[in-house]
């Protein structure tokens, strides 16, 4: 796991920026995992502004959702195909048939994530997969207590998330729906590599315990651990719970 550690949000998402940026550049029909939520704006706003120097294309880029909510239809406001359509896909030159986003609305849930690891598989599997951080520690809708070999799946979103999430729903925590269709932890696993990102003091115990704590389902990101290729990228407020040791460590790290 490599950790960077930046003065804020804007530095850590240029940073994570560049590792997307050098994939595109090496492998112009890289396939793509994508994370929404408030931390990956930036990091899109970067990928848009290299799009539009002609620094990247993503012509023949596949990408591949992490989670959808139950119950939202793609053109609802908070649905995450609505949200990356209007962050990222409808401001860069994607193929939208390319672009693999769960449907909330699939009369048959289990017939979609079926369908969804089939995609994957077909593609090749995920060269880069973006991932957030929830502040109980969760990847994807993977929330604490998910099997490290569970793939996509329904998951009933924590108490947490949904006090976390009632921000997109004008504050209403009664409207954010309880269940979502996630990537499982199997699945974000097979990534080819990592890269999550986490900002804000909200997510520092979350942070400290994927980096430092046991490698245990009750911390579904600590996983993490065991993957070759990770990298984490956070703001100096999300690193601010890390023992100094490893603080001191981080920041002694030779940095590319
Ligand atoms: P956030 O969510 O980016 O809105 O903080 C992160 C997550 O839940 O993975």
């Amino acid at each position: 796991m490599r950790i960077y550690i930046e003065k804020n949000p804007e530095d850590a998402s240029q940073k994570a920026a560049k590792l997307v940026i050098g994939l595109l550049k090496s492998k112009p029909d890289a396939v793509l995992g994508l994370a929404t939520g408030g931390t990956p704006v930036r990091l899109y706003r970067e990928l848009i502004n290299a799009n539009a120097r002609g620094e990247i294309s993503f012509k023949s880029v596949e990408t591949f959702n992490l989670d959808e909510y139950v119950g939202l239809s793609p053109r609802d406001k908070n649905s995450y195909r609505r949200f990356m359509d209007e962050n990222l896909f409808n401001l860069i030159d994607i193929d939208k048939s390319k672009t693999h986003v769960l449907d909330g609305t699939a009369s048959d849930i289990a017939a979609a994530c079926a369908d969804f690891e089939k995609s994957i598989a077909l593609a090749g599997g995920i060269d880069l997969q973006i991932l957030g951080l929830g502040s109980d520690g969760h990847i994807g809708f993977n929330e604490p207590g998910s099997s490290f070999d569970s793939r996509t799946r329904l998951e009933y979103l924590t108490e947490k998330t949904i006090v976390d999430n009632a921000r997109f729903f004008d504050g209403d925590k009664s409207k954010v729906p309880t269940s979502a269709i996630t990537m499982g932890i199997a699945t974000i696993m097979e990534a080819g590599k990592i890269a999550l990102l986490a900002f804000g003091g909200k997510k520092s115990d979350a942070v400290k315990a994927m980096v430092e704590g046991d490698v245990d389902e009750s911390v579904p990101a600590s996983v993490l651990r065991k993957h070759p290729d990770v990298s984490i990228f956070l703001d100096t407020a999300a690193a601010s719970k890390l023992s100094p040791d490893i603080y001191r460590e981080i920041l002694s790290a030779p940095r590319d």
